[in-house]
């Protein structure tokens, strides 16, 4: 390496330093409708989004009663007006999702619930982008090396859970899951662990995928478990297990990596 290039790399660890720890501490984290949480009210997330300046990098906090509620962000004004739920940008359902804005524009979320969100259970918050503000550090996404997309399973899509396909594959951080499949009859959960994965589990997901069409990135090292929850399909097969191993990161990609972490945890 260069001294040039020892040196451009220096200062652009700096830079990065810098630009992460800044945007650490200006961001807002909400407290959805306050002490009401996130629940059926009329017109409650209108007046409390009312006077309120959101901008990139803060994070909306849902509390709420899983069993009856979800949080779903749909893409427009259109699905938030009519309580459309069938295709979701985002579905978080542990009761306490913490969501963070990551980009300038309008967000909508709905609650999956039509009677709870006709009730009036739906937000939109417009995000703006202060330019005298830091700009935030790049999604976690694009920080990652860019991964191999692999298509599951091969051309068959998400029908039939293959052993042999996810074992015969080297996974790494930043590489990508695609899923194809009927979103009328499948979608796909993210689940936690193996005792899960053995016995078909679907009640405690960690994320949950539902367009037909996903990309998942996977974004941590160890073993991710992939599952349908309809009725009978992960019993018949329709599951897969992948090894993801800690990937060939740059030292820079590392430094961002560990602010990342170093970030969250000053919250
Ligand atoms: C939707 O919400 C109502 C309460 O308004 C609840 O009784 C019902 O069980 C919920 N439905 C689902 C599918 O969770």
């Amino acid at each position: 390496m260069s001294t040039t290039k020892k040196i451009f790399g220096f200062m652009l660890v700096m830079i990065t330093t810098f630009t992460v720890l800044l945007s650490c501490c200006s961001a807002t984290v909400y407290k959805v409708g306050d002490s009401d949480g996130w629940t059926a009210k009329d017109d409650t997330y209108y007046n409390w989004a009312k006077g309120k300046e959101f901008h990139v990098g803060d994070s909306l906090v849902f509390e709420y009663d899983r069993n009856v509620n979800d949080v779903t962000q749909v893409s427009g004004a259109l699905e938030l007006e009519f309580c459309d739920s069938s295709s979701p940008k985002a579905v978080y359902n542990t009761g306490n999702d913490v969501v963070t804005l990551k980009e300038p524009g309008y967000h909508h979320f709905i609650s999956s619930n039509q009677s709870q969100c006709t009730l009036g259970q739906r937000l939109d918050v417009l995000v703006v982008h202060d330019p005298s503000r830091p700009i935030p550090p790049p999604l976690p996404r694009k920080i990652l090396p860019l991964g191999q997309i692999y298509k599951v399973v091969d051309s068959e899509g998400w029908k039939v859970y293959d052993s042999e396909w996810s074992e015969a594959k080297q996974f790494h951080v930043g590489d990508n899951l695609l899923f194809k499949y009927d979103n009328e009859v499948n979608d796909i959960l993210e689940i936690s662990g193996d005792l899960e994965f053995k016995s078909c589990d679907p009640t405690s997901p960690v994320a949950v995928y539902k367009t037909g069409h996903d990309l998942v990135t996977l974004t941590e090292p160890g073993v991710h478990y992939f599952i349908s929850s309809k009725t009978g399909h992960c019993e018949a097969g329709l599951k897969l297990r992948v090894v993801v191993s800690v990937s060939k990161l740059s030292p820079i990609d590392r430094l961002v990596r560990w602010l990342r972490i170093f970030r969250l945890h000053h919250h």
